[in-house]
């Protein structure tokens, strides 16, 4: 009868229907972008629990940053950005060499101890060039950083044609 009473009561329940639900709606989040590991702790991709290729997918995400903002267009302002990579590049091949490959335990105990020997001392010489860019970012000197991230392509491609399992391409 009085049409005036329902309508406002159906907006009040409307309304408090709204507001009651309110909680239950899962919060649509802002992206926490924790997705790009930049210390490498994170292993989304354990590779049948092989923690070396953990490792190297933090290793190639902090490296594909630094090529690609190195080789094309450097910036000096985001010099400090270049450092947090280059910081987080050494740690992580510093770690590195103490794992060992998965193409690894399908040799012989002979073989096996020579590759092991062998990507210690490959896995060492690609950190400490790491810290040569560390040190030439901590300068400012954009110029050698991006030599040096050349010789790590090239150790980097060295050592994946030695110990990687077969059928894997670098770009
Ligand atoms: C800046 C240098 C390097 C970068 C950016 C890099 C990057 C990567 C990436 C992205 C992967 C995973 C790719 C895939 O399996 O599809 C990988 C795997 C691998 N890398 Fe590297 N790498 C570097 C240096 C090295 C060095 C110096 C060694 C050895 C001394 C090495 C040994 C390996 C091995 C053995 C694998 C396979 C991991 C497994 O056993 O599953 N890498 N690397």
């Amino acid at each position: 009868m009085d049409t005036t009473g329902t309508i406002l009561h159906r907006f009040v329940f409307a309304m408090l229907c709204i507001v009651l639900a309110g909680p239950l709606v899962p919060p649509v989040s802002a992206k926490d972008d924790d997705s790009e590991s930049s210390d490498g702790s994170s292993s989304s991709d354990s590779h049948d629990g092989n923690p070396l290729h953990a490792r190297m997918e933090a290793i190639g995400d902090s490296f594909g940053h630094l090529a690609r903002a190195l080789q094309k267009a450097p910036a000096p302002a985001q010099t400090a950005q270049y450092l947090k990579w280059a910081e987080a590049l050494h740690t992580n091949l510093k770690a590195a060499h103490q794992l060992t490959p998965a193409h690894a335990q399908a040799l012989g105990d002979k073989e096996r101890a020579a590759m092991n020997t062998a990507f210690k001392k490959d896995m060492t010489a690609a950190a400490a060039t790491a810290q040569k860019l560390v040190a030439a970012l901590k300068k400012d000197d954009l110029k050698q950083a991006a030599t040096l991230i050349t010789k790590l392509k090239v150790l980097r491609n060295a050592a994946h044609e030695k110990y990687r399992e077969p059928d894997h391409d670098d770009e």
